[in-house]
């Protein structure tokens, strides 16, 4: 699967290299970013994992992430991309999260159409589909302004600390 470094005027997106791992585990160790997240990581060898997944992703053709970056590449904001790509449905989900420091700067409302016109345009998907825990208001706000849909709330549906959390199903369509 080609992936390419697609750029706006803020914001460069390439692809995950080895290098990324210590902001990565950065991100997905910090505790404002894995509040509302499925995944973290207790140490830099533990996040290998996450690191063998954004490949596994590629060479199965099940997904692609992407490292959000600066312009000059220079610096690393966070990362955003789809898995559970399922080519006969024409379906992915999509997934982001930034280094709490590059909040509220717009970042996810620049990044997300650039991802999901790839999707729509390269990937060839007709729908893109974002699972958001209900209490991730940040979350919901942002991809309500990038006109997701709010279809519906899979209440009590999972387990995280012990505690049930309940997930909003957001999507997109192509011809949306
Ligand atoms: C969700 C997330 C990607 C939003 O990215 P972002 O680029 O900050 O998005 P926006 O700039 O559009 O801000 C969205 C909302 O976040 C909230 N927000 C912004 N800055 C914030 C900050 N420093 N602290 C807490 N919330 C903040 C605001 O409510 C903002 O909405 P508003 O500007 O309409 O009031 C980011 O908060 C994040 O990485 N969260 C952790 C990972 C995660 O939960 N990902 C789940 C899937 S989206």
């Amino acid at each position: 699967m080609y992936l390419s470094v697609m750029k706006t005027d803020k914001l460069l997106l390439r692809q995950i290299i080895s290098e990324d791992k210590e902001n990565i585990y950065k991100g997905l160790s910090h505790p404002d970013v894995i509040k509302f997240y499925g995944v973290n990581f207790h140490s830099l060898e533990a996040t290998e994992e996450q690191m063998i997944w954004y490949r596994e992703l590629e060479e199965n053709e099940t997904g692609i992430w992407w490292a959000i970056c600066s312009t000059d590449a220079q610096t690393f904001y966070g990362a955003g991309g789809f898995n559970n790509l399922n080519k006969q449905h024409k379906k992915a989900e999509i997934g982001f999260w930034l280094l709490p420091e590059f909040w509220g700067k717009g970042i996810m409302q620049e990044a997300f159409p650039l991802i999901c016109n790839y999707g729509f345009e390269t990937l060839g998907l007709n729908r893109i589909e974002g699972f958001v825990d209900s209490e991730n208001s940040s979350c919901k706000k942002a991809i309500e302004k990038l006109n997701f849909k709010l279809e519906g709330t899979m209440r009590e549906c999972e387990i995280k600390d012990g505690k049930f959390l309940s997930v909003d199903i957001y999507s997109k369509l192509k011809n949306d």
